[in-house]
């Protein structure tokens, strides 16, 4: 664990950067700190390796204080990735990547093969590693700045606004990428972003700073959306936080209805003329095909041709509350169409139904959060395996 106690940096020029700050940085997750311009993300996070020394306060890797490890020693354990990746310009692909490798006397097929291997896992094609950093786009440059950062396999990896120089598209790729990179590695990552989106996406436990490098907030995500700790944090997270609420809770348990679901063969005869206004029409296979009139259907057979869309599925369990919400949003009919993992129609919701499992959710995560705030006062460590095991229940 990495434990920031306390700790001050103040500038030779007398700018506070970084102001007491506290914070306890839990082993093998994603821990963001987000915050605006000039809050001090970059120093608190220079300060972990050492480029920055701080003023007051001190930092614990492991139960030891960071100023008693050699700073070479430490850096190594530590990959380090910034905005635009920061390659050698001058030199190739495969050997930007095994720089560290190199540097700790590994041969040359054996860095050079470690480079490969991290190629594949960061997802380039490994045709790549002859090329000059300049001859990839800045999505590729940014994959290759972690493959970099991980190839002497750290277990702590300190990320300064990795993303940000690369268009919404690539990010969120890069984003996805991370996730999946994170669950097979397990890495201690430290993520700076001033992006409190990506802050959300990513983050197990979130640090808010504001101006003057002071905490305004360290939870997890679902908990700062819900419960904002003042003003500023509640400005920070944006005007539709409640709806970004929505990502953490689960469609598992909305009810489903299959009565208007009908494949396209389906006898007139036996539809009823009653019930709600549109039918789903299905393939033979189960697949959705659109919406048809209820009135139409059930007086002759449905002209497959004159659908209305079906809009995105949801896959119940899968999805989030919000995918459900924005599908039924989306939908010409205001219901959702819930399929499984191969697309097969298990049902459709309406918008009415989905409002009253948010309003559900919205309960029970009041009890819980209530329950937890009577624990809390008990121990620490007790909070702290709370909110590790709720970071877990939400990501
Ligand atoms: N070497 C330095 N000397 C003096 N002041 C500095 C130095 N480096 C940073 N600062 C100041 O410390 C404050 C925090 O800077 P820092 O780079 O940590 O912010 P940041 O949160 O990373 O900002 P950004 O989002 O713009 O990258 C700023 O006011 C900055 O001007
Ligand atoms: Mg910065």
């Amino acid at each position: 664990m990495i434990r920031i106690d306390s700790v001050t940096k103040r500038y030779p020029d007398g700018t506070v950067a970084v102001d007491r700050l506290s914070l306890e940085i839990p082993d093998r997750s994603i821990t963001v700190l987000v915050g605006p311009s000039g809050c001090g993300k970059t120093t608190t996070l220079r300060m972990i390796n050492r480029m920055v020394e701080p003023t007051e306060g001190t930092i614990l890797l492991d139960g030891q204080d960071i100023q008693r490890r050699p700073v070479t020693e430490l850096r190594r354990s530590m990959g380090y990735v910034i905005q635009n990746a920061g390659l050698f310009q001058h030199r190739t692909i495969v050997d930007n990547i095994a720089t560290v490798p190199r540097m700790l006397g590994w041969g040359k097929q054996k860095s050079r093969a470690r480079a490969a291997e991290l190629m594949e896992r960061v997802g380039l094609d490994t045709a790549l590693a002859k090329r000059y950093p300049y001859q990839l786009s800045g999505g590729q440059q940014q994959r290759v700045g972690v493959a970099r950062a991980l190839a002497a396999d750290p277990p702590v990896l300190l990320m300064d606004e990795p993303f940000s120089a690369v268009d919404p598209v690539v990010r969120k790729g890069l984003q996805d990428e991370l996730l999946r990179l994170q669950d097979e590695l397990g890495k201690t990552i430290v993520f700076v972003t001033h992006d409190i989106d990506e802050a959300v996406k990513l983050g197990s436990m979130v640090a808010v700073l504001r101006e003057g490098g002071r905490l305004a907030q360290y939870a997890p995500p679902a908990e700062l959306l819900s419960a904002p700790a003042d003003g500023f944090v509640e400005d920070f997270l944006g005007a539709d936080r409640g709806i970004r609420r929505l990502s953490f809770f689960s469609s598992a348990a909305l009810e489903l209805t299959t009565e208007p679901v009908i494949t396209a063969d389906a006898n007139a005869g036996r539809i009823a003329a009653s019930g709600t206004p549109h039918l789903l029409v299905t393939d033979a296979d189960g697949r959705p095909l659109g919406w048809a009139d209820r009135r139409e259907a059930s007086a002759g057979p449905v002209d497959t041709g004159r659908l209305l869309p079906h809009g995105r599925p949801f896959v119940p369990g899968t999805d989030s509350l919000r995918a459900a919400l924005d599908c039924a949003v989306l939908s010409p009919t205001g219901w959702a169409v819930a399929v499984d993992g191969t697309g097969r129609v298990t049902g459709v919701v309406s918008q009415q139904t989905i409002a009253e499992a948010i309003r559900t959710a919205h309960t029970e995560s009041r009890t819980d959060t209530s329950q937890q705030a009577e624990e809390s006062g008990k121990s620490r460590d007790a909070d702290e395996n709370d909110r590790a095991d709720k970071a877990e229940v939400a990501s």
